[in-house]
């Protein structure tokens, strides 16, 4: 585990970019599993930054996004294809058939997540870039007895429905569940980004250091060879 410190969200973001650029340039048809939230957003948008500059072609890569919320369609502004598609697709010249995220209106959720891990498992994510919730889930996965091996559907913890309010007009309009990738379909992937601001300093600590528990589904991690974590200070 390689743990890097920058100042600034600024400076953690360019990092962060640049190494998913190197991704992209040392193998142009990479895997990317990517993650929404307010953490990859300048990350996101140094990549772009890099393409506009004509440094990356994302032509042949391919991505698949860790979450969906259930219940909002693509085009609802808080769906996270939504979300993808304003801070990345829609800005680089990715092909959309190269891109997937979970059907979150799927008719039948399990069939959905079957599929899901199916073509996860297929692609072989090169690099996987993950947010961290404050407490400690990765993906949407929650604290829990177990650590879940596949693709699943979850229920949102209250605290993670109170974070994620914020971007909703109102407390009832924030998706109650959502299908997530399992921490097994996570550490699938042959090498982990993770990026994490102040606020998250204390259980990034105890995903890091401390014991690996189902209670901390960050602290899985610590099983993966090839994890890098940039926190930023401010
Ligand atoms: C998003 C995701 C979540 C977020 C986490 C942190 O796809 O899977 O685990 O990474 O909730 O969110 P932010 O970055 O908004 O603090």
């Amino acid at each position: 585990m390689r743990l890097l410190e920058k100042n600034t969200y600024e400076e953690m973001s360019v990092l962060c970019g640049r190494i998913l650029g190197a991704q992209v340039l040392l193998k142009p048809d990479c895997a990317l599993g990517l993650a929404t939230g307010s953490s990859p957003i300048g990350a996101y948008e140094e990549l772009v930054r890099q393409y506009e500059g004509g440094l990356l072609d994302f032509s042949q890569v391919r991505t698949v996004n860790l979450d969906e919320y259930c219940g909002l369609k693509a085009e609802h502004n808080q769906s996270y294809r939504y979300f993808m598609e304003e801070h990345l697709f829609g800005k680089v010249n990715i092909k959309k058939e190269n891109t997937f995220l979970p059907d979150g209106c799927a008719g039948d959720v399990e069939a959905e997540c079957a599929r899901y891990e199916k073509l996860v498992a297929g692609m072989q994510v090169d690099l996987q870039l993950l947010g961290i919730g404050h407490n400690g889930h990765i993906g949407f996965n929650e604290p829990a007895e177990d650590f879940a091996a596949q693709v699943h559907q979850v229920k949102l913890a209250e605290s993670t429905i109170k974070a994620n309010s914020r971007l909703f007009k109102r407390m009832e309009d924030v998706p109650r569940s959502a299908v997530t990738m399992g921490i097994g379909t996570i550490l699938k992937a042959k090498k982990i980004l993770l990026i994490a601001g102040p606020d998250k300093a204390d259980i990034v600590e105890k995903a890091l250091y401390g014991p690996v528990t189902p209670q901390v589904p960050a602290s899985a991690l610590q099983l993966h060879g090839a994890v890098t974590v940039i926190i930023s200070k401010q």
